[in-house]
């Protein structure tokens, strides 16, 4: 790299960024951040509206976090997790437990929410095989399901687009129509009849729990996930919650499951819990499912998986503070700014173009109406950069998923360089 070429240009020259068209691509180039703020090298601010890909909890360069992680440092930065174990992943994993879900006792940790999701595929599968019941080998997901981008997350979700360009690579699932915009009943004896007539070969049902997130924030009615948990406990099929992006105090609740007092079989975490930080994920199981794989060395029942960076210290250590920190404060402060969101969300929806709102807690989905057929979600986004404010869209939906730790004014902020951005849409 030559002194005088910019960093954007060598950006466009060498790298290959993820849900890129390349062709159309011209970087932002992000140097630091401090709260809810992102600085670009030019010295330009923009508030994270989306917590760099829903993950920021308690904004950028939180010190109680940095601290954690250079002390870390200062003992080491990597050790493996296979055949040897060190305090932060310990830590991580009892503090975990304590505040999760009832029944949830054992964390087996990777690097992303897909291999969160993958794990408690695996993990599911194989119990089955272990406890003498090996038909059960399919899994139940919902319409529109996103689950991540590795095959077998790709193969439990329901984007058509993925299903189209990689469908003769996925394990083939069964979908039961998602239960978001209805009350839920027509999901519900759905997920009744499958259950019903196939739980002989149905190892898991796999459900973001209240909230679709990359579906388009498609909310859920109440007690569809409570019922949802009693159908499948009471057919003998597992139930996997994906708390990837509900996960760590997103919904108002540390999890989602809170809400409607479930405990599922997996938890799938990942996103907020290193606070945003570093790269780390957990899959939580019950004392039931973890003793299946036990026995001895030669019996080969144990789990076959596993990721050089699987429960990487310095994230562990991050997320052992990030989580004290969210129960001491973030948490409180998110659930004091839910109103706040519900009320800049109620201003917007008698913006022209908007079509619906959509919300659960610290997550929200505009959705605005198409113009000729073209998707607008894109074209706001980039208004609303111009107004300093970084936003990504799902299609027409324009996604607000700022830090838990966001202050009255910065949503303040966040509103209006939002509603400008849709009032101009179309324009030139
Ligand atoms: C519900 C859900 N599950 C899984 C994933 C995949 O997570 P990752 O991008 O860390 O692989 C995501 C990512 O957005 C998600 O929202």
């Amino acid at each position: 790299m030559s002194s005088d070429e910019s960093l954007s240009s060598v950006d466009q020259r060498v790298t290959w960024h993820p849900f890129t068209q390349m062709a159309e691509w011209s970087p932002l180039v992000i140097e630091r951040g401090e709260g809810s703020w992102l600085f670009d090298t030019e010295g330009r601010r923009y508030l994270d509206g989306v917590s760099s890909l829903w993950c920021n909890v308690h904004g950028h360069s939180q010190p109680r976090l940095d601290r954690a992680l250079r002390d870390q440092l200062a003992r080491i930065a990597h050790s493996t997790f296979l055949g040897l174990s060190h305090e932060p992943g310990i830590r991580l994993a009892a503090a975990l437990v304590d505040v999760v879900p009832a029944g949830l006792t054992r964390v087996f940790y990777s690097d992303s929410g897909s291999t969160a999701v993958e794990i408690a595929l695996k993990q599911s599968f194989q119990y089955w095989q272990l406890r003498g019941r090996p038909k059960k080998q399919r899994f139940l997901r919902l319409g529109d399901a996103y689950h991540g981008d590795t095959l077998g997350a790709v193969g439990v979700g329901g984007i058509e687009l993925f299903h189209r360009v990689f469908g003769p690579l996925l394990v083939q699932s069964i979908a039961v129509p998602s239960p978001a915009g209805t009350d839920g009943s027509e999901a519900l004896s759905r997920l009744e009849a499958e259950l019903t007539n196939r739980a002989y070969e149905i190892a898991a049902f796999v459900v973001e729990p209240l909230v679709q997130g990359a579906a388009g924030m498609l909310v859920h009615p109440t007690g569809f996930l409570s019922r949802a948990s009693e159908l499948c406990r009471r057919h003998g099929v597992h139930l996997i919650a994906d708390e990837v992006a509900t996960g760590f105090g997103r919904t108002g609740t540390l999890f989602a499951c809170e809400q409607e007092s479930v405990s599922p079989d997996f938890l799938c975490l990942a996103k907020g819990i290193s606070g945003g930080y570093l790269p780390l994920a957990a899959t939580l199981s019950t004392e039931e499912i973890f003793s299946a794989f036990l026995g001895a060395r030669s019996e080969l029942k144990h789990f076959f998986h596993g990721h050089t960076y699987t429960a990487n210290p310095l994230a562990c250590a991050v997320g052992v503070e990030s989580l004290a920190l969210l129960r001491e404060s973030t948490l409180a402060n998110a659930q004091s700014r839910i109103p706040e969101l519900t009320a800049a969300l109620g201003r917007l929806a008698s913006v022209p173009g908007v079509r619906s709102i959509r919300q659960c807690g610290m997550m929200a989905g505009i959705e605005l109406e198409s113009i000729d057929g073209r998707s607008v979600g894109v074209e706001v986004c980039e208004r609303a950069r111009a107004h300093d404010v970084i936003l990504r869209p799902l299609g027409d939906v324009v996604v607000w998923m700022p830090p838990l730790s966001i202050s009255a004014d910065e949503i303040l902020f966040l509103e209006r360089a939002t509603m400008v951005s849709i009032m101009a849409k179309g324009s030139r």
